[in-house]
């Protein structure tokens, strides 16, 4: 049996490559693993030799110290990797199939999964809702920033790649099929986005980078992108985008500049909860600041696609009522203009097929428009700092060297 290297959550700021168990087909006992969960069989899982793992916005909640994450978890939702070892009721995959896995751990059976309500399968998570690898309060599936990792219901939940060869030319691109690009693409469907749309986007990271490929996949005749970061923004700028610095103040003026108007037809939060305050507040946290603004700029009738993460305790958080996470929300704003909301989880499920073919079929560029950019299992401790200061990249981990 091979060994096993991962990333690990050590505290605040830190993380480091160290050894853990080789996957068996079974969910043991370790860090964050609610009880309810160890010794649970998983005959439907595969094993899976990593290809690529990505560092993510969400790994970095954790890593800053803004959740409940134990030492010692495992990170990584982001996986894509070769089948070596399949359970005993796997049927559909075989060895050497390479495979993207959802970020999104789903049983396939429950009321939710068969309406594919994914994001919130209510079988795999004893300590809420939905769940996802190496991550916080999920029922602690181990992450897949490792050489190995067990992936449950992988009939259900792995998308196979149609050629080997291909899959590995194309690998950066496929990569993010396990959660940005379904995730921005959600937001975008969400808020509504079309054929002709005006759409805003808050956050030029690499989910907004990937909120504002997908709005252009989808038809919109205008993709702004807001940050206050001014290298992300040229980014977005590279792929067509307007652009607005949020230095400057609030969004509206500079969209009415734009748009005539200083309204949208579709709004994207890619932020979340460490989102910064806007003109001369843009140095300190203002949790509700995207949300009070989206609802602001959005045109009545509209949608807003949150795909920002939010969070229900927080201990970093600046007040007591954003440390249980509660905001200070104008939601009379929302009622007035009749917007809708949708947040959560991205069921990946949902869109990977196809956003796999505008890829396979060169319809999209998306590791080109998030920077897609390859690092060693080694290298991970200084890919999350410098993505922590406000890279415009998105780190892609090569834990076996297959990239
Ligand atoms: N819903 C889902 O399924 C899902 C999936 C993946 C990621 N996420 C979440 O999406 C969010 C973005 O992820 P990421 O990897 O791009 O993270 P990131 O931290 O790299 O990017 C966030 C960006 O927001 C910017 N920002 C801060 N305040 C802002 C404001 N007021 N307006 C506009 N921009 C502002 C930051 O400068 C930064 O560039 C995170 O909260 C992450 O947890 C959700
Ligand atoms: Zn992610
Ligand atoms: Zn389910």
């Amino acid at each position: 049996m091979p060994g096993n290297r991962a990333v690990a959550y050590k505290g605040p700021h830190q993380v480091e490559v160290q050894d853990i168990p080789y996957p068996e087909f079974e969910l043991k006992d370790g860090p964050g693993v609610n009880p309810a969960n160890v010794g649970r069989k998983v005959p439907h899982g595969v094993i899976l030799k990593t290809v690529a793992t990505n560092i993510c916005g969400s790994d970095q909640h954790m890593v800053r110290g803004r959740t409940t994450a134990p030492v010692d978890l495992v990170l990584g939702h982001e996986i894509t990797g070769e089948v070596i070892e399949l359970g005993s009721d796997v049927e559909t995959l075989e060895v050497g199939d390479i495979v993207s896995v959802p970020f999104n751990i789903a049983c396939g059976r429950c009321k939710n999964c068969k309406e594919r309500k994914t994001g919130v399968c209510l079988n795999v998570n004893p300590d809420g809702y939905g769940s996802a690898y190496g991550y916080v309060d999920m029922g602690g599936w181990v992450g897949g920033q490792a050489e190995y990792v067990l992936v449950p219901y992988a009939d259900f939940n792995a998308l196979k790649f149609p050629d080997k060869d291909q899959a590995l030319e194309k690998m950066l691109d496929l990569t993010m099929l396990s959660d940005i690009f379904p995730t921005g693409f959600h937001g975008c469907v969400s808020a509504g986005v079309g054929v002709g749309s005006t759409v805003y986007i808050a956050g030029a990271g690499p989910v907004g980078l990937a909120a504002a490929t997908s709005a252009f996949l989808l038809g919109a005749a205008v993709v702004i992108v807001g940050d206050m970061n001014a290298k992300r923004l040229e980014k977005a700028a590279a792929f067509g985008c307007e652009t607005i610095d949020l230095t400057k103040g609030e969004p509206g003026e500079q969209i009415e500049q734009i748009l005539g108007v200083p309204e949208v037809e579709c709004a994207v939060d890619a932020v979340g909860f460490e989102a910064r305050g806007h003109g001369g507040d843009a140095g300190t946290e203002k949790p509700a600041t995207v949300l009070n603004s989206l609802m602001d700029i959005t045109g009545s009738g509209g949608s807003l696609g949150i795909i920002g993460l939010y969070v229900t305790g927080d201990p970093g958080a600046s007040d007591e009522a954003a440390k249980k996470g509660s905001l200070s929300l104008s939601l009379g704003t929302g009622w007035a203009k009749s917007l809708a909301f949708v947040t959560g989880q991205c069921p990946v499920m949902k869109y990977h097929r196809g956003l796999m073919n505008a890829i396979l079929h060169d319809r999209v560029n998306i590791a080109k428009n998030v920077n897609a950019t390859v690092i060693g299992l080694d290298e991970a401790p200084q890919g999350y700092a410098d993505f922590d200061s406000g890279t415009a990249v998105k780190y892609v981990l090569d834990p076996n060297g297959y990239l």
